[in-house]
């Protein structure tokens, strides 16, 4: 079949390499109808080098039609319309249990330290290949799959995969009051999705991004945008009394704009050989904090702070007396993606589209043009928000 494959920094090309198979009895095969690339690839494109093999199949944003059940798989059958959620979970264990499929102690990738296994993401969450790909083992299938029916569009479905049920628990994690006021940083995929459920929920949403376009998208969905200033805390904070935002998401993550000294150390890290690379990663604190800072600067006193974008080091450095003193709590972890699913899924299939999913997609191509589409989406060219391919 036809994969998206890791090959080095900034490096990818479609190969034709094996065909996923059947390996344990609690396995299913799905053929990918759409899958997109999503803002975590990027960390792997860019900076997660280190913990990629050359061949890695990328991907954890995928949908299909199941053409292979596993002899133990009894909830699945050949034909059935279904999205794979990122996490890979089992459903029974202590974590899943309690709405933490992210943490699922099955699939745990312990020789790291690593919550639940991802599709499609580095050695530390299990080197699992992905779903940019004509076809997807999907493990403990009859609990890693979200069933859909026939009649609309892939769009409409696509995003369970992730980015929903993450723009989703980030909001819940945030934990705004009513009529609260949400800050949103960043307006990504997950951004636009997090400003939407804020404004599904009846909170005021104040979002900031760098980029004019993702801008006037979030405002057609009710989220009033500013752009990234020098003086952007006190802007918003002239919006809400003096005070701060009730509470604030993390929409960017590690790879946020704004501190150049760090972005030439990531770099340097990106080139240098595995073995050396690896620790300084974790351990060197080398994470663009940016879009964090300004979240503990921007959340008002008493407030939370909800971290949707992924960090990955474990020497960065907190303001510990700014969190201290202004009482702020924090959430943040992957999503927990089937935890929230049945909320979800009446809104992507009202026709009123009340999330907008069908108002995200910017770029839809054949798999073979992923290459191109990682570095029109990294550069942001082209107006482009999220690429769905087809295989
Ligand atoms: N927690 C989870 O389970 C989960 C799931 C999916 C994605 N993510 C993470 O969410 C983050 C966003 O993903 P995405 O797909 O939307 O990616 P993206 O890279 O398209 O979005 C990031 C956005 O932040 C903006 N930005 C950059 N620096 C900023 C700053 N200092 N202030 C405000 N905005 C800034 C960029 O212009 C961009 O629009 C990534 O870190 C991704 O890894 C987490
Ligand atoms: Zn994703
Ligand atoms: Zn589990």
């Amino acid at each position: 079949m036809k994969a998206l494959t890791w090959q080095a920094k900034r490096s990818v090309s479609v190969d034709e390499v094996p065909d996923p198979r059947i390996e344990f009895p609690t396995d299913a095969i799905v053929k990918i109808t759409s899958t997109a690339i999503c803002g975590s690839d990027l960390h792997l494109y860019e900076l997660l080098g280190p913990f990629l093999g050359r061949g890695d199949i990328l991907g954890h944003e995928p949908m299909g039609v199941v053409v292979e059940v596993g002899s133990e798989v009894t909830n699945l059958a050949v034909g059935d319309r279904v999205v794979v959620p990122f996490n890979i979970s089992c459903g029974h264990c202590f974590m899943c249990r309690r709405g933490l499929q992210s943490q699922c102690e099955t699939t745990q990738v312990r020789e790291y330290g690593s919550g639940a296994a991802l599709f499609g993401y580095t050695k530390l969450y299990g080197q699992v290949p992905g779903g940019q790909a004509e076809y997807l083992r999907v493990p403990h299938a009859d609990y890693n799959h979200i069933r859909v029916g026939s009649d609309l569009p892939d769009d409409r479905y696509l995003f369970l995969s992730d980015i929903l049920p993450t723009a989703w628990q980030g909001v819940e994690y945030a934990d705004v009051p009513d009529g609260g006021t949400l800050a949103v940083m960043g307006l990504g995929p997950v951004g636009q999705f997090v400003a939407r459920v804020g404004v599904h929920h009846g909170f005021r949403v104040l979002a900031v991004d760098p980029v004019p376009e993702r801008r006037a998208m979030a405002e057609r969905h009710g989220a009033l945008t500013y752009d990234l200033t020098d003086t952007i805390v006190d802007e918003l904070r002239d919006l809400t009394e003096g005070r701060g935002a009730d509470a604030v998401v993390d929409a960017v993550g590690m790879a946020a704009h704004g501190n150049p000294g760090v972005h030439a150390a990531q770099s340097a890290i990106g080139l240098l050989p595995d073995a050396m690379a690896r620790p300084l990663m974790e351990k060197a604190g080398i994470d663009r904090m940016a879009a964090l800072h300004a979240s503990i600067d921007i959340v008002r006193r008493g407030g939370t702070v909800s971290l949707s974008g992924v960090y990955a080091g474990d020497a960065d450095i907190l303001p510990m007396k700014t969190l201290f003193d202004k009482q702020v709590s924090m959430r943040m972890g992957q999503c927990n993606v089937k935890r929230w699913i049945d909320e979800i899924l009446p809104l992507v299939e009202d026709s009123s589209d009340p999330l907008g999913v069908m108002d995200l997609t910017t770029h839809r191509v054949p798999l073979e043009r992923a290459p191109e589409m990682y570095e029109t989406f990294q550069k942001k060219e082209d107006g482009c928000i999220k690429v769905v391919l087809e295989p």
